[in-house]
């Protein structure tokens, strides 16, 4: 059956810019109750605020100083989304940054911000609080995360941990006690800040030469955040737990690991 957002509450992390802003957007259009946007940069989410209640209504967006990978922080996002709409139904664990100049950093605000993200909501908030019968957790992976490039591998390393994690905590054994979809999207190329100005965000000159050479290569359009946003809203109504989907040049398909199993030759 299909996941309806009606009446929905929502954390979107990383909600001031890019993807995470279109999600927000898309959802209170698809007519969630409410949303709360959790985010590091407080300028940015001033004004997001001031943005969404202009066009939504101020009773429908909350904004929440949030650095992910901080875990008090996180959690403070999420008492204050139940105590402003009572509910908390979806998490859209959106925040990351994409640079490997600052790679221990990646790492925190990429796999520490997301498993944070994953254990509030589905071990305690959305677990106790959601409002129906399901609720959904949306990891923001990549194609990186499934298909590597040389130019930044600890971005990589880090959205293949969120594909891994989404297939861990999305499986069967999950879902049938807590009722809440675990789902990874993973997106192309898309015209946001994040890759504005990739010259500055790898570990040097080596790998800005893969970089360059690799975008000469590549045959696929960047997509906007708003083209990408709606193949998110598809993939929340629509998707099973524990599946993987790629959001590419405005198209989106699942993505399927092959089993290692059937890949083991018997001599
Ligand atoms: N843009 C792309 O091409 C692309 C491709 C694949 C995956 N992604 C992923 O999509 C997600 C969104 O990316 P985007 O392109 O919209 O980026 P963006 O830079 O436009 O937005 C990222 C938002 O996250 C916030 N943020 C950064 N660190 C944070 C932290 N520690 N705590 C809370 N908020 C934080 C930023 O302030 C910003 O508002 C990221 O996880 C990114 O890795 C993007």
């Amino acid at each position: 059956m299909e996941f309806s957002l009606a009446d929905k509450v929502a954390i979107v992390t990383g909600g001031s810019s890019g993807i995470g802003f279109c999600v927000a957007r898309e959802l209170l259009n698809n007519g969630a109750r409410g949303v709360t946007i959790a985010d590091v940069n407080v300028e940015l989410g001033q004004a997001t605020l001031e943005k969404l209640s202009a066009e939504f209504g101020s009773n429908k967006c909350t904004f929440c100083p949030t650095d992910v990978a901080d875990f008090k922080q996180f959690e403070n996002a999420f008492i204050s989304t139940l105590s402003t709409f009572g509910n908390i139904d979806i998490l859209i664990n959106n925040a990351g940054i994409c640079d490997d100049s600052i790679w221990e950093k990646e790492i925190d605000v990429n796999i520490k911000g997301t498993i944070n993200g994953v254990l509030l909501g589905l071990e305690n908030y959305i677990i106790k609080n959601k409002s129906g019968q399901e609720g959904i957790i949306i990891n923001l992976s990549s194609i990186r995360g499934v298909q590597p490039s040389g130019d930044r591998p600890v971005y990589a390393a880090t959205k293949f941990a969120i594909h891994g994690m989404t297939l861990a905590w999305g499986s069967e054994d999950h879902y049938s006690r807590t009722n809440i979809k675990v789902i990874a999207v993973c997106p192309g190329s898309t015209s946001t800040p994040l890759i504005a100005n990739p010259a500055n965000t790898n570990l040097g000159q080596p790998y800005e030469k893969i970089r360059k050479k690799n975008k000469a290569s590549s045959n696929l359009s960047d997509q906007t955040p708003e083209q990408c946003a709606l193949l998110i809203i598809d993939v929340m109504k629509t998707a099973k737990s524990g599946t993987v989907w790629i959001a590419e040049s405005a198209e989106k398909y699942q993505y399927i690991m092959p089993s290692r199993l059937d890949m083991k030759t018997i001599i």
